[in-house]
């Protein structure tokens, strides 16, 4: 297995072009399966769960053919021959369960596989299948499967509340419901950009969607799809990440197609912390002088507030503010592993349920330490490259799943970082 050695860095110069959403292009997806013409994706990130969603949708009789080294997908579900989308896929990736709604919505059934546990929290799909009750249809769930129908073959429009806000219920509905008859709204919808992304393209594809990017979606729905082509939003949480590199080592990075209405809440706390971000015409400009980054309390919400994503890789900054600073998780349970390995390298944390507090550090120590999940992987690289001496993050397949060529995209603006190729 891989692992990523970092070393204490001095300040970092340059620029860093930002990929495609990973969380927007695993739910563009599962759109294809909408219409019998092609959909075809640009800007997509080049990823180990992109490459996942391929199989997943090849394994359902989807052609998927990657081009320009993977940053446009073709994809055409003119020939979809098995509606079963099996465990062993679903199982290693939680977005698998983004095929169910297009699925049942075209086709009338589907035989989706319920993906296991994961490690930040119990992550239910229960929202999902309400949803799609609501639209009519009629779920079944035995051997770990969800065996979905619609009595007659065609959903029906209907008025759907979740009773707290989830990006997957909320994409899963939608695209239920643009090929379901009559009208649908959706209320307590998610705000998230990948959910007026994909909005965008089902637009693009025919859809009668009003309300993207507002708590209530209303869908007209239709009898059929067409083709399209769909450039995918820019990462928000790529960009979160590297905004923080220069925050955390100093310097100034440039973040080719970056834009603050995608990270405002976030950007806000920067500012609160002393770094400076500013727009300019290729994206956004981060930089910080000499002075110690101040403690700012954090408290993680649905867009438009601050990311659970970018929790973790926030908690690394304050591991050496100045004060004391509380984050506080509300959307995931058991969302602090990163905690106990940053503490490894002199970090001072106390974490209390849902709440962690950090005591700031002059300096952190390097160490060896392992990657527990996404984005707990990156914060450990991020906090690496601020500690003294060398760090070692094992286990770092996760990060391949999230993040396109680290290495290279931090090497450039002279962080020192490089893969040790395991067995
Ligand atoms: C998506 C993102 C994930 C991100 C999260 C929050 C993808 C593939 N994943 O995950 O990276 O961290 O949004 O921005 O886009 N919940 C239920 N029942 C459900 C669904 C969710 O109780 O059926 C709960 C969850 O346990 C959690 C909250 O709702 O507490 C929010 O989850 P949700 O927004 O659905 O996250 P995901 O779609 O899984």
């Amino acid at each position: 297995m891989d692992s990523i050695l970092v070393k204490g860095n001095g300040a970092l110069s340059g620029v860093i072009p930002i990929a495609g959403a990973k969380n927007a292009c695993l739910t563009l997806m599962p759109a294809t399966l909408l219409s019998e013409e092609p959909l075809t994706l640009t800007n997509a990130p080049r990823l180990a769960d992109v490459r996942m969603m391929t199989t997943l949708l090849q394994s359902l009789g989807a052609e998927v053919t990657s081009m320009s080294q993977g940053q446009v997908l073709a994809m055409s579900s003119h020939d979809i021959s098995n509606l079963t989308a099996d465990y062993d896929i679903v199982r290693k990736m939680r977005a698998s369960i983004l095929v169910l709604g297009p699925l049942l919505a075209r086709f009338g059934q589907a035989v989706v596989s319920l993906p296991g546990g994961c490690a930040i929290g119990a992550r239910p799909v229960d929202l999902h299948l309400q949803a799609l009750e609501a639209l009519g249809a009629r779920l079944d769930l035995r051997d770990g499967y969800v065996h979905a129908s619609v009595p007659g073959g065609r959903l029906k429009g209907a008025v759907i509340d979740f009773p707290l806000v989830s990006v997957g219920a909320t994409e899963n509905a939608l695209m239920a419901a643009v090929l379901a008859k009559g009208t649908t709204e959706i209320r307590n919808a998610a705000r998230e950009p990948e959910i007026v992304d994909l909005a965008h393209c089902l637009q693009k594809m025919g859809a009668q969607i009003e309300g993207e990017g507002t708590s209530t979606l209303t869908i007209q729905g239709v009898d059929r799809l067409c083709g399209a082509t769909h450039p995918v939003v820019t990462d928000r949480i790529e960009l979160g990440t590297y905004m923080l590199a220069p925050a955390i080592c100093g310097g100034e990075v440039e973040l080719l197609g970056g834009r603050l209405d995608l990270v405002a809440a976030f950007a806000e706390k920067l500012d609160a912390a002393g770094i400076q971000v500013s727009e300019t015409v290729r994206g956004l400009k981060v930089s910080r002088g000499g002075n110690r980054v101040k403690a700012v309390d954090v408290v993680t919400a649905p867009f438009p507030g601050f990311p659970t994503d970018l929790q973790a890789q926030m908690m690394a900054l304050m591991c050496t503010a100045e004060g004391v600073s509380v984050l506080e998780e509300r959307i995931f349970e058991n969302r602090f592993m990163h905690a106990p390995e940053l503490m490894r390298m002199g970090a001072r944390i106390e974490v209390h349920g849902g709440t962690a507090t950090v005591t700031g550090v002059p300096r952190l120590k390097g160490a060896p330490v392992m990657a527990t999940d996404l984005r707990a992987s990156i914060s450990l690289i991020l906090a690496g490259l601020a500690a003294e001496g060398e760090t070692v993050v094992s286990r770092v397949y996760h990060l391949d799943r999230g993040y396109e060529r680290v290495e290279e995209k931090l090497s450039a603006v002279g962080a020192k970082i490089e893969r040790i190729r395991g067995e």
